[in-house]
């Protein structure tokens, strides 16, 4: 019961959090996510210089696992979020492996992934988020 009010809750803070709180930290943070949880074992992301971690040991999948520099032009933050915890499928198969980390983690990892588009703002975004660390350091 418990379990089914959390999860009905981030899915309401994710639809209710405006686009302000996805700053150019949580881009740093959520790369950050991104490689804390291994999924560089099995994903590149290109436009965010993200490459394959070189000793990572994976057994054979029965799909070979995406580059996501532009995934989210294809999935929102909210399904990725279902799919990595394995609550939804794609065509027919469940994600490889379940998200380990916490609920918040979730949140800021598959926001981020879902702003990944192929228009070249990923780039902009990279440059915003050194802008923000130089005007932090001064
Ligand atoms: C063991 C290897 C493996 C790991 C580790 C892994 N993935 Fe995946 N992932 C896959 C494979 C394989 C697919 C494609 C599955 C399919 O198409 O059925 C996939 C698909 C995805 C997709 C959908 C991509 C698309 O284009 O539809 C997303 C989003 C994703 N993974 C996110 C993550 C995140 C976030 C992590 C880390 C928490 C992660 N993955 C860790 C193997 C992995």
């Amino acid at each position: 019961m418990l379990k089914k009010i959390s999860f009905v809750a981030i899915f309401v803070a994710l639809i209710s959090i405006p686009m302000m709180t996805f700053s150019e930290g949580s881009d740093e943070k959520a790369k950050e996510l991104f490689v804390k949880y291994k999924c560089n074992h099995c994903h590149t992301i290109d436009a965010a210089s993200i490459a394959k971690d070189p000793n990572a040991k994976v057994r054979k999948l029965k799909v070979d696992p995406p580059d996501l520099s532009t995934v989210g032009e294809e999935h929102d933050a909210e399904w990725m979020a279902k799919y990595i915890k394995k609550k939804v499928k794609k065509e027919g198969l469940k994600h490889p492996k379940k998200f380990k980390g916490s609920d918040e983690e979730r949140i800021v990892l598959t926001k981020w992934l879902a702003a990944l588009k192929s228009s070249g703002d990923e780039v902009q975004a990279d440059e915003k988020v050194e802008e923000s660390t130089e005007a932090e350091n001064k």
